[in-house]
């Protein structure tokens, strides 16, 4: 097996929990492995600290797949397997009863790989979709022929009954259209199926999800073949679930007209969809506006949203274009945009951009409203994302309260050892006077808003 020693001291991060070992950090140039091959990493007197897979030609040149010095090959398809239906069980034992992500990257011990695990019904027939990621070179290595590795997983899964699903109605899209690949010298391809289902569509597929209000499932559709990401963002199923409980126990929603919701970034429509169903549920009518710059996405919205019992408003545009033009007007704002920052350099551009979107989001709200400010920029710390909202609210001189924060849902885990996991936050915030509180600190007022700083 391939040894790479660390420089002194470099072992400590990494015997703490942390998964990956930059090249710096290396004693010797990475060398003697393709990419993704299995490496032993050792300290500097030569101990064993972790086995994982390397790659010369990464920033990241070693992650860890185990501390265990006695598991001698955990790149085995076996072992795999085994750290899936562990992945499994612990969507399981979280309430996970539909669709969900099964696996996600390091939080998971399986570094580089993403699954989610969508079930549908079509013509008749229950369907499962493996939408997978693979964003390392090691583990594309490891995961070999991706057909047979989840015909095994199935198989597994079916036995432990995760799955009553056979194989025949289970389909595998592999969904390396991702950029990231290129900094482990992959290429970027285009979404492929490995293994379908015939006379299936899953260009236009109702996904089942557990209801934010606990009562059932709901169903959605999407595009898990050219849809965003794996055609769906399962990560914020539990701050959908925490605003819905917020209303569940409101005691003057408006019943004399719609409660309107503004969904903003809203992609296929999963909050207005929810927050729809949550509000029917309490006799309300609802309105929502819907905004995204995707055509398809808002058409899949629109269905997805009126199939609740909403009623739609539909604007396709750049999210801070559409904004400038609307008036106060709505009882639930939410603003969940896409990464902002990227790079690190973009920090100081990207947190202006999450001023600007919430500055806006604060000025079109209704007094006793809500706005759902959300961030999913890994780099852009709490404080960071905070000081922004906080500035939104100043500028438009607002009393508001912080009534619930959140993060990404149980099926997206995080390590505290790995703080680069845990890239999602939600701050709702509930809005009183104008005029109040919040005071002048930023000296410019709704009208000024979001254009400096
Ligand atoms: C993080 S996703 C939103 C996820 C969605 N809220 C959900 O929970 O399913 C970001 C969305 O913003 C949209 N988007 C990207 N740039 C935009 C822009 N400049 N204006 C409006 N929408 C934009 C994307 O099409 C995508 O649907």
């Amino acid at each position: 097996m391939n040894i790479w020693k660390l420089k002194r001291g470099a072992d400590r991060r990494v015997r703490a929990g942390h998964p990956w070992v930059y090249a710096n950090e290396l004693a010797q140039s990475p060398k003697g492995v393709v990419p993704g091959g299995l490496v032993e990493l050792q300290d500097d007197q030569g101990r064993f600290v972790a086995r994982g897979y390397g790659n010369p030609l990464s920033l990241i040149a070693f992650r860890v797949l185990s501390l265990d010095s006695k598991e001698k090959n955990p790149l085995s398809k076996e072992s795999l397997i085994e750290r899936v239906l562990e992945a499994w069980k612990s969507r399981r034992l979280m309430g996970f009863r539909a669709s969900f992500r099964l696996v996600f990257s390091e939080a998971d011990r399986l570094p580089g790989l993403i699954v989610d695990h969508y079930v549908g019904e079509q013509n008749g027939r229950r369907l499962q979709v493996f939408a997978t990621q693979i964003l390392t070179a090691g583990m594309q290595q490891a995961l070999g022929d991706a057909e047979t590795f989840f015909r095994d997983l199935v198989a597994a899964a079916t036995e432990r009954g995760y799955t009553a699903i056979p194989w025949e109605q289970t389909a595998v899209v592999l969904r390396n259209d991702v950029r990231s690949r290129k900094l482990e010298g992959m290429s970027e391809d285009q979404a492929r199926f490995i293994k379908s289902v015939r006379e299936a569509d899953f260009t236009n597929f109702g996904i089942l999800l557990n209801a934010a209000t606990d009562d059932g499932l709901v169903e959605m559709n999407c595009d898990l073949f050219e849809g965003q990401k794996t055609g769906f963002f399962l990560d914020q199923t539990a701050n959908i679930a925490t605003v819905c409980r917020i209303l569940e126990h409101h005691p003057d929603l408006p019943k004399d007209r719609p409660v309107r919701v503004l969904d903003l970034c809203c992609y296929v429509g999963h909050w207005s969809s929810q927050l729809t169903r949550a509000l029917r549920r309490r006799g309300c009518d609802v309105e929502t506006t819907l905004v995204d710059i995707s055509a398809r996405a808002l058409e899949f919205a629109r269905k997805n949203a009126e199939r609740q019992g909403a009623k739609t408003v539909v604007l396709e545009a750049d999210v801070m274009k559409a904004l400038t033009k609307l008036e106060k007007n709505y009882d639930i704002v939410i603003a969940d945009p896409p990464a902002f920052v990227k790079a690190r350099k973009d920090l100081p551009v990207g947190q202006h951009a999450y001023l600007k979107l919430n500055t806006q989001a604060f000025r079109v709200v209704n007094r006793d409203g809500l706005v759902v400010s959300c961030s999913c920029s890994g780099l852009l710390d709490e404080d960071m994302f905070k000081e922004a909202i906080g500035k939104s609210i100043r500028r438009n001189f607002l009393d508001a309260r912080c009534v619930a924060r959140g993060g990404p849902a149980p099926d997206h885990p995080g390590r505290l050892s790995f703080p680069e996991g845990m890239y999602l936050k939600m701050f709702t915030h509930l809005v009183g006077d104008q005029g109040a509180g919040g005071g002048a600190a930023a000296g410019a007022g709704a009208s000024g808003a979001g254009d400096e700083d």
